[in-house]
């Protein structure tokens, strides 16, 4: 039986596509059966940074309006057969909560994880995907802004009755953190009344390789620390290293 997680944000570009795509490929190489899928719709993402593009047919719009099968619209990654890709479309289409439900019934006992990646704020998607989800994942840079919506959204997701509320801190800085306002990450984590998953420092080579459709390099900082997010969102507690 899959556990339901969406990855979701108050501001756009925090890196939710990214985040929704390497924990999707870390739980896949872990050997968890890994269904991804991303409700932006008319501004998709994963097909790119997951690698599967050129491989893309048919899209969530199609199997959410009846006009395709769930199989046909599956991408297998090309970097592990546990992945399993069901990209956006390229048009803007509506997301209805009765036909996401009905996806996400119809692969619950294929899977050990579903991925819901969402457009930012709260629109149609973010609702229909709140109310299949087990879990939730806010992605919020370290800045002011990208945390207050953090919250609006957290509270939000609260205010709905799911209470698993997760929060991945990216695009860190070292160098420039001192200058947002906030005295360290717990300040943050307090703010959007989320436990923290990690803490994802911003790193070049992470948009290089997504943009190039490619997994996190093997023993890179940001690779084990989404190793790591894999370990706690399975329940288990690993060091929290802050880089
Ligand atoms: N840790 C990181 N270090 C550097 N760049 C990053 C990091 N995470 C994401 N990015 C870059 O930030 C940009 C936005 O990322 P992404 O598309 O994943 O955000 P998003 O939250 O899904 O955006 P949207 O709200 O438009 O859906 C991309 O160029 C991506 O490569
Ligand atoms: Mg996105």
């Amino acid at each position: 039986m899959a556990k339901v997680i969406m990855i979701a944000s108050g501001k756009g570009g925090t890196g939710k596509s990214t985040a929704a795509t390497f924990l999707a490929h870390e739980l896949a190489f872990k050997g968890y059966k890994t269904f991804l899928t991303e409700l932006d719709m008319g501004l998709r993402s994963i097909d790119v940074i997951s690698g599967i593009s050129e491989m893309a047919v048919y899209d969530i719009g199609d199997v959410l309006q009846g006009s395709c099968s769930i199989q046909k619209a599956i991408v297998t990654s090309p970097y592990t057969k546990n992945l399993h890709i069901m990209p956006a479309p390229g048009k803007k289409s509506g997301v209805q909560f009765e036909n996401l439900k009905k996806l996400t019934d119809a692969v619950y006992r294929d899977y050990d994880f579903i991925i819901i990646d969402t457009a930012a704020g709260m629109g149609e998607a973010f609702a229909a995907a709140l109310k299949v989800s087990d879990m939730a994942v806010i992605v919020a840079t370290p800045d002011q802004i990208s945390v207050r919506d953090a919250r609006i959204v957290s509270d939000e997701i609260y205010a709905y009755g799911l209470k698993d509320i997760r929060l991945i801190i990216n695009k860190y800085d070292k160098n420039t953190f001192k200058h947002t306002g906030f005295e360290d990450a717990d300040q943050i984590i307090d703010a959007c009344c989320a436990q923290l998953l990690g803490v994802v420092p911003y790193d070049v080579s992470v948009q290089l390789e997504s943009m190039a459709g490619k997994p996190l390099q093997q023993d890179s900082t940001v690779k084990k620390i989404f190793e790591s997010i894999c370990e706690r969102i399975n329940g288990r507690h690993t060091q929290m290293n802050i880089k």
